[in-house]
Formats: C-alpha cells, structure tokens, sequence
C-alpha cells in the first residue's frame, strides 16, 4: 500500500441527516431510511418544527412516532429541529442530507434545495435515494387525505401511524 493510502487512524463516522416533515411518516420514507441505513453509521431523521405549517401531528408525536417505527434500529436517531437545516446538519456532524426522489415531479423542488444547501455549505453533500416502486405514489399529503375522507391507508404508513390516526380519528 502506498504512503497516500495509508490511514492514519480509525475511520471516521459517516453520518447522515434525513428531513422532512413526517406529518405523517409514510412507508416510503421509511424504505428510504433503510436504505440510508445500510450506507451510513448513523442516519439521524430529523423532524422539521415549522410554525407556519398547521400540522395534523404536533412535532412531538411525529419524533415519538419514528421513535417507535425504528425502535430496533440502532443506526436510526430521530430528533426535531429548527431553523436552517444545514446548521442542524453540522450539529450533529453529519457530512450528507439524504432526500427520497420518487418521480420526476420531486426533481425541481429537490434541485433547489439541494443547491441552496450547498451554496451555503459546501462541505455537506446531498444523497437522493430512490424508494421501491411500491411507494412511489405515496405522500403524507395524500395519506392525510385519504384517512380524512374515510380511505384505508394500510399497508401505506407503519402500523404505529396507523394507530395513531384512528386514535386522533376516533376511529377505533
Ligand atoms: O418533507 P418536506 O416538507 O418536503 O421537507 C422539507 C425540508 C424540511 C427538508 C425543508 O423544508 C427544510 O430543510 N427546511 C429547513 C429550512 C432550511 O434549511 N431552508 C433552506 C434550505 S432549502
């Protein structure tokens, strides 16, 4: 092994942020955050507080609701934040900013964003994984939607959303 190649130490930790709004996390982000979790050390979901938006879940349910979905996950953290997520990302010394892209749709807004991000700090990567086709229909959005109007949503959104709406729903 040449010189160049050589480590000087151990590698260092490889972690990645994962924002979103989550109102509510759907199975296509969790297939994303499996995804990221098979590449990074740690993948840290991090849950937008937006005081503009109306959400259906307060921040706390949406963090305490990941928290349970990947109870098991041990590279899975999931935390709030606010503010700009670059400064987020560099608080929790993540080097990459996972986004899921599912169609062609999703492109311009993740372009923005994803170029912004990196004019202000350039030093921190965007990762756009792909989920598997079954979820790339699926949207929180629509996912709220459905459930309002009386629609199933299973097999969408982890069984703790689900619960979670019927609960919020009265729909026991
Ligand atoms: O799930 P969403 O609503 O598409 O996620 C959007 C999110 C949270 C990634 C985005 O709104 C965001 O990063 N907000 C934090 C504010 C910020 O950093 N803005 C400047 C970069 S575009």
């Amino acid at each position: 092994m040449t010189a160049d190649r050589q480590r000087s130490g151990p590698c260092p930790e490889r972690v990645a942020v994962y924002p979103g709004s989550f109102d509510p996390i759907t199975n296509g982000h969790v297939d994303i955050i499996e995804r990221g979790a098979r590449l990074f050390d740690r993948i840290i979901v991090a849950v937008l507080v937006n005081p503009d938006k109306q959400p259906l879940f307060s921040v706390e349910e949406r963090v305490e609701t990941a928290r349970e979905v990947f109870r098991d996950e041990p590279k899975v953290e999931v935390d709030a934040f606010e503010g700009l997520l670059i400064d987020f990302a560099r608080q929790c010394k993540a080097s990459v900013i996972v986004r899921g892209l599912r169609a062609v749709s999703d492109f311009e807004y993740e372009f923005q964003m994803a170029l912004m991000n990196r004019r202000l700090a350039p030093d921190i990567e965007t990762v756009f994984m792909m989920p598997a086709e079954a979820y790339t229909y699926i949207s929180s959005r629509l996912v709220r939607e459905v459930f309002t109007l009386g629609g199933t949503v299973q097999g969408l959104v982890p069984e703790e959303v689900e619960t979670r709406l019927r609960r919020k729903f009265a729909r026991e």
